[in-house]
């Protein structure tokens, strides 16, 4: 049964506060995954991930269908991994392969543990969060600036104590940039009062300030193809190098209800020569300062105040996350009755064949 399909039924912000499912999800950047499993938490549930001898990753339920030791700390033996505990080996689809410590199992060939699709794209592992475990993913697509060749990027994370809601407010915030970071290299610029408009998009919605463009961090976007992304552009000096203006895609991932992974891609139109210039200045130059930046943000959410959205007064610039938080709610009370209606389904299926 799928970890999202349970008896109990949260409310929507329980719901919310361990993400939105459906939908793919980055979990890990490529390079954290190589010879040894890796245990972790996503959406609150927890996964192990590991790489076999083609590259291939795989994702299970970290739990082994014997006595739920965690298979995270077990052996990697390619397609399958072993429990370090009995020495259960659970296949990358989730049956159970062997059983080696005793004859004959039942275990043997069942289906016993939830497998996670997979794909690897742009430096990083995305999983997919579904809600029927008998329908196929949706597609993931990516925003132009990973999807084409005439961009280069950099893949940045970090985990932040606090909810995947208040790290996406904080990107649906372009005010924030004139005050937070008005010292920083990239946003000292602009007005710092200023009106918010907003506009639909194929996939999402763009919020920007009336009148004021290129200046400062002064519009965003909000889009879902596949998994939810965020991006927004920032003008840069030109002793930054060749490319122009400053690219950030964003995606923040639930680790649980308190703690979220973000994942930034730092991008710049830039290919042959300028490619190369923008590479080498980002390492020896560029990183450290946009790390600054970030620490800013995330020194102001990890110390809102508790459940600081019951208590809030908003006003015209957070037009853009209230109007992402009144979309997300739907998305999250349409999954909701989804849930339910499988839940209905798979009890009356129990009912049935109890009955013979
Ligand atoms: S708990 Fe994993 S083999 Fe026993
Ligand atoms: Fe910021």
């Amino acid at each position: 049964m799928n970890a999202a399909v349970s008896s109990v039924t949260p409310s929507v912000e329980e719901y919310l506060d361990l993400g939105l499912r459906d939908q793919w999800h980055p979990v890990l950047a490529s390079w954290e995954v190589a010879a040894n499993p890796v245990g972790i938490t996503r959406l609150g549930e927890n996964i192990v991930v590991w790489r076999d001898d083609q590259g291939q990753v795989h994702a299970l339920e970290d739990r082994c269908p014997h006595r739920g030791a965690r298979l995270s700390l077990g052996w990697n033996l390619g397609n399958r991994v072993a429990c370090w505990y009995h020495g259960v080996e659970v296949r990358h689809d989730g049956v159970v392969e062997d059983v080696p410590a005793v004859h004959d199992c039942p275990m043997k060939g069942t289906q016993c543990i939830k497998s996670y699709p997979v794909i690897e794209a742009h430096g990083a592992i995305f999983l997919w969060f579904g809600i029927d475990p008998n329908e196929e993913p949706k597609a993931l697509d990516f925003p132009e600036q990973l999807a084409s060749e005439d961009w280069s990027a950099f893949l940045c994370q970090a985990d932040w104590k606090v909810n995947h809601q208040y790290a996406i407010d904080n990107v649906m915030d372009p005010m924030h940039g004139s005050y937070l970071h008005c010292t920083s290299h990239s946003m000292a610029e602009g007005d710092r009062t200023a009106e918010m408009k907003h506009r639909s998009t194929e996939h999402g919605f763009v919020f920007e300030k009336e009148g004021q463009i290129g200046v400062n961090f002064d519009w965003v976007e909000y889009a879902n193809t596949g998994a939810s992304w965020l991006r927004l552009s920032i003008p840069y000096r030109k002793d930054f190098g060749p490319g122009g203006e400053f690219w950030i895609v964003g995606y923040a991932t639930p680790i649980d209800a308190n703690n979220t992974r973000v994942f930034f891609w730092r991008c710049r139109k830039v290919s042959g020569w300028q490619r190369n210039v923008w590479r080498f200045l980002y390492r020896n130059h560029l990183e450290k300062l946009h790390w600054d930046v970030l620490e800013q943000d995330r020194i102001i959410l990890e110390n809102l105040a508790p459940n600081a959205r019951q208590k809030e007064f908003l006003y015209q610039h957070d037009i853009g996350l209230s109007r992402l938080r009144r979309l997300m709610k739907k998305e999250a009370e349409k999954q909701l009755k989804k849930i339910a209606a499988l839940n209905t389904s798979n009890r009356i299926e129990m009912q049935e064949e109890a009955h013979g």
